[in-house]
């Protein structure tokens, strides 16, 4: 059937997806099968970051969600934490005005708990400098997990709960939705993750519970305009239902 011909319906996949969330992998492998160091292929990513934000402007997504450093990636060789760090360092040193200037509004999920003061105030002064545009969201999860976000939001309610500022009925989908870092941004519509691998590895797992998934198979740092246009081409002939049936034809 063209979709252009079916009635709008909230399970009518058509247009752009309203958020789209990354998980950004094989930057390492990327890396190694051209013999080069891993932070090379996580250099290589941040360029691939770049593109896509601006795809993602051009292409009008509301929102983009990106993982660039999970709780769990602290595992990883300090080396390679290190070059991690510094990267997102660096992007947001040389980036921040130009997004700014592209009306870009950029926010960071993931615990803040022990992250080093510099990476602090480069958050905060990213964020409140593009906190009113009114362009593209990007949210950038660093120190991000999904599990670890849960169980924040689950204790500031019970917080709230014991301290009388939340009535215990109240403590619903959405009061805990409203204690998640995303409070606010709505569910992402479709999550991506390059480089073959199929799994959420602790990434938006309570927002992500109706979005469609799109496994590429390309490598992060050569993920292209077109990789991420076949991607929402893909969506677009999800039918997402919600929990419902799919609506064929008129309905009286
Ligand atoms: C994604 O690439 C970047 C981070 C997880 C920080 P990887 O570094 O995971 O690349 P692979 O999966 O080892 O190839
Ligand atoms: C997920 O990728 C985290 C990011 C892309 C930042 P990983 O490479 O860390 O995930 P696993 O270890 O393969 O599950
Ligand atoms: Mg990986």
């Amino acid at each position: 059937m063209n979709g252009s011909t079916e009635t709008a319906s909230r399970s009518a996949p058509e247009g752009v997806p309203r958020h789209v969330a990354i998980i950004m992998d094989g930057n390492g492998r990327w890396a190694e099968s051209r013999g080069l160091p891993r932070a090379e292929g996580h250099r290589r990513g941040l360029d691939a970051l770049r593109r896509t934000i601006q795809a993602a402007r051009e292409l009008g997504i509301g929102y983009l969600t990106v993982y660039s450093f999970s709780s769990e990636n602290w595992r990883r060789p300090p080396a390679e934490v290190s070059a991690l760090l510094m990267l997102l360092r660096r992007f947001i040193r040389a980036d921040t005005a130009d997004m700014h200037a592209k009306n870009v509004r950029i926010r960071f999920i993931g615990d803040r708990t022990g992250l080093a003061e510099d990476i602090l105030s480069l958050f905060a002064e990213s964020e409140l400098l593009t906190e009113a545009n009114t362009g593209l969201t990007l949210l950038i999860a660093f120190n991000y997990g999904s599990r670890d976000e849960i169980v924040r939001a689950a204790v500031q309610a019970a917080r709230d709960v014991a301290e009388g500022r939340l009535p215990i009925e109240a403590l619903d989908d959405a009061a805990l939705s409203a204690r998640l870092d995303t409070a606010g941004i709505p569910d992402p519509d479709l999550v991506i993750r390059t480089s073959g691998e199929m799994r959420l590895s602790n990434f938006l797992l309570w927002q992500a519970a109706y979005a469609e998934f799109v496994f590429s198979p390309v490598r992060w740092p050569e993920f292209e305009r077109r990789d991420l246009e076949d991607a929402i081409d893909e969506y677009r002939r999800r039918d997402r239902r919600y929990g419902g049936l799919t609506v064929v034809g008129a309905q009286p």
